[in-house]
């Protein structure tokens, strides 16, 4: 069976928060072949499973997941460039990061709104991750996933329904492939706006210390970042987390923090911007 399984597995390990308590199992698996027999015999035994990228925007539990919790490994990883089509066919286990960088030595735009995004493209697809103007569904040209129903299945991106920050893919649905159409460029244009996106993130994002990027949603018209610092919680902590002093939407692990720190905080925020706003702040991470 190819895949490397790690009982009782500290899930702060896995996540950019560094939060999170031990999941049952943490199951690496290096080929589609493995993951269907996983995923098959955790639904046959009723074991709850859940497929994870790079925990960018994840909060575990500190009680940890009862289940097995599972990577894309090896065949998940490759990244290969398609002349024909100019488009990138990406294992959904390949960081987002990688596949920029690699655009950028070809000098090919299209993701450059994703510089210093960070996650695995499995992730950034089910998420539609992005900024507020545009998300990588944009790029999707098709994407493969397995479920326990439906086995392998290749959709076209006609056939997905796109949010912001959202996409129409079933929960039980693994993302294990995708195509992105980019589209040749000047590599001097392409390095100016990559270096404004890196450095518009550097100057407005707290870098330097773990979190999970915006924790909120952007309501329609407003920003959660302005709404939650008038409401004066900027810097607040509870425990070891903190609502960032650099940038509101965002709660840093500043030492040690739990998950419950982090959701208390979260709790704060949506109450008092409830209360002053009547906006009810929708959580961009997921619990
Ligand atoms: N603002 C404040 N106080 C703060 C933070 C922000 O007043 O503490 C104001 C800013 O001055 C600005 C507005 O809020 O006028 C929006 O802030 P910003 O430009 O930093 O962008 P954002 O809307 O908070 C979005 C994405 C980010 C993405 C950036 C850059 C969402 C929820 N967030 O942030 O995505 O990196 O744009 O494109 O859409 C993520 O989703 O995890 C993420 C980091």
């Amino acid at each position: 069976f190819d895949a490397d399984v790690y009982p009782d597995e500290p899930m702060r390990r896995h996540t950019m928060y560094r939060i999170g308590g031990p999941a049952r199992f943490y199951v690496q698996v290096g080929s589609i072949g493995a993951l269907k027999r996983l995923v098959a015999a955790c639904q046959e035994c009723a074991i709850p499973w859940v497929a994870v990228g790079r925990g960018s925007n994840l909060l575990v539990s500190d009680e940890g997941f009862p289940g097995v919790v599972i990577a894309l490994g090896r065949d998940f990883r490759a990244c290969r460039f398609d002349e024909e089509t100019c488009s990138f066919i990406v294992g959904a286990g390949v960081p987002l990061s990688s596949v920029v960088q690699e655009a950028f030595r070809r000098s090919l735009s299209g993701l450059e709104f994703a510089v210093g995004t960070p996650g695995t493209v499995g992730g950034a697809v089910r998420m539609n991750a992005g900024t507020r103007e545009q998300g990588i569904a944009d790029r999707v040209v098709s994407v493969t996933t397995l479920s326990p129903r439906s086995g392998l299945v290749r959709r076209e991106a006609a056939d997905i329904q796109w949010g912001y920050r959202s996409s129409s893919f079933a929960p039980d649905e693994v993302i294990v492939e995708c195509e992105l159409a980019v589209k040749p460029a000047d590599p001097y244009l392409l390095r100016g706006k990559m270096e404004a996106a890196h450095a518009r993130r550097k100057k407005t994002q707290p870098l330097t210390l773990p979190s999970c990027g915006s924790v909120f949603k952007n309501p329609e018209g407003s920003s959660a970042g302005q709404l939650i610092e008038q409401v004066g919680l900027k810097g607040e902590r509870v425990g070891g987390a903190q609502i960032s002093e650099v940038h509101a939407n965002f709660i840093v692990n500043r030492d040690n923090a739990t998950a419950q720190d982090v959701l208390e905080l979260i709790n704060m925020a949506r109450s008092k911007v409830y209360e002053a706003y009547g906006i009810e702040l929708q959580p961009e991470v997921r619990f």
